[in-house]
């Protein structure tokens, strides 16, 4: 697959591309601060939404489905659409959501081009390797694919306006990856991604961006550099 004028890497740059998804769904939960917190608050705050009438969910780079399957534990009938460029990624979120339900697409995020309305769209750590371009683009697409009321719920690795918040979250991200990583080649991996291939924005950039688009902010929990952003239409 070519690279988009948007995103900065191929899906075969990726560490997790090469090995089983079992084990990616195990280091990322490892290797990402506040993975399982910011899931929870997804869980809670989800879980409120009226399920009288069904809701329509698309998850943009969605990897292996954790995001959607936790959306699916608290909005059982939901519909899902689910994107992501990395075959391998694909087939792990096939085997854990299923196909009843789901509809499932293999590209780049940022063509995606929505047939309806969405009263979610998520995308949690994938959007960090999309250019500042790419990113306002997405924001853009996702909000006019919205039904009024409808929430985006964002969650990525971002960085800070303050350079000393910033170098400060970034190290406490290196040191979770320490901490947390089972052997030098698994710190080697996402540390080599954190540090080479990730094009983080700054949280106060993409903010503006968020509200210049017409949402409004309506939550937002930090883990170092990890953030969540609630936004609703
Ligand atoms: C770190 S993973 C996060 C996956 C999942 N959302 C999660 O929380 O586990 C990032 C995912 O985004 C996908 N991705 C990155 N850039 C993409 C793009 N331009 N188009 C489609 N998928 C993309 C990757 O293939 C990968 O599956």
């Amino acid at each position: 697959m070519k690279k988009s004028q948007f995103t900065t890497i191929k899906p075969t740059e990726l560490n997790y591309e090469k090995y089983a998804t079992e084990k990616y769904d195990d280091e990322i939960k490892k290797v990402i601060p506040g993975y399982k917190k910011i899931h929870q608050t997804i869980y809670q705050y989800t879980r409120k939404i009226n399920k009288k009438t069904t809701s329509h969910v698309l998850d943009l780079g969605c990897g292996t489905g954790i995001t959607s399957a936790v959306i699916r534990r608290a909005l059982p009938t939901a519909y899902f659409d689910l994107i992501d460029f990395s075959r391998q990624m694909l087939s792990g979120a096939k085997r854990k959501l299923g196909k009843n339900r789901v509809r499932y697409y293999l590209g780049d995020l940022a063509l995606f081009k929505p047939k309806i309305k969405y009263d979610i769209t998520t995308t949690v750590i994938g959007l960090h390797h999309q250019n500042d371009r790419g990113k306002q683009k997405i924001f853009k697409m996702t909000y006019n694919n919205l039904n009024g009321g409808g929430i985006f719920i964002y969650s990525d690795l971002m960085t800070y306006q303050n350079l000393n918040t910033a170098a400060y979250n970034s190290a406490r991200h290196i040191s979770h990856l320490t901490k947390n990583s089972k052997s030098k080649k698994m710190l080697t991996e996402w540390a080599y991604h954190h540090l080479y291939l990730n094009k983080l924005t700054t949280v106060e950039q993409q903010i503006s961006w968020l509200k210049k688009t017409g949402f409004k902010i309506i939550k937002r929990q930090d883990f170092f550099n990890t953030v969540l952003l609630i936004c609703r239409k």
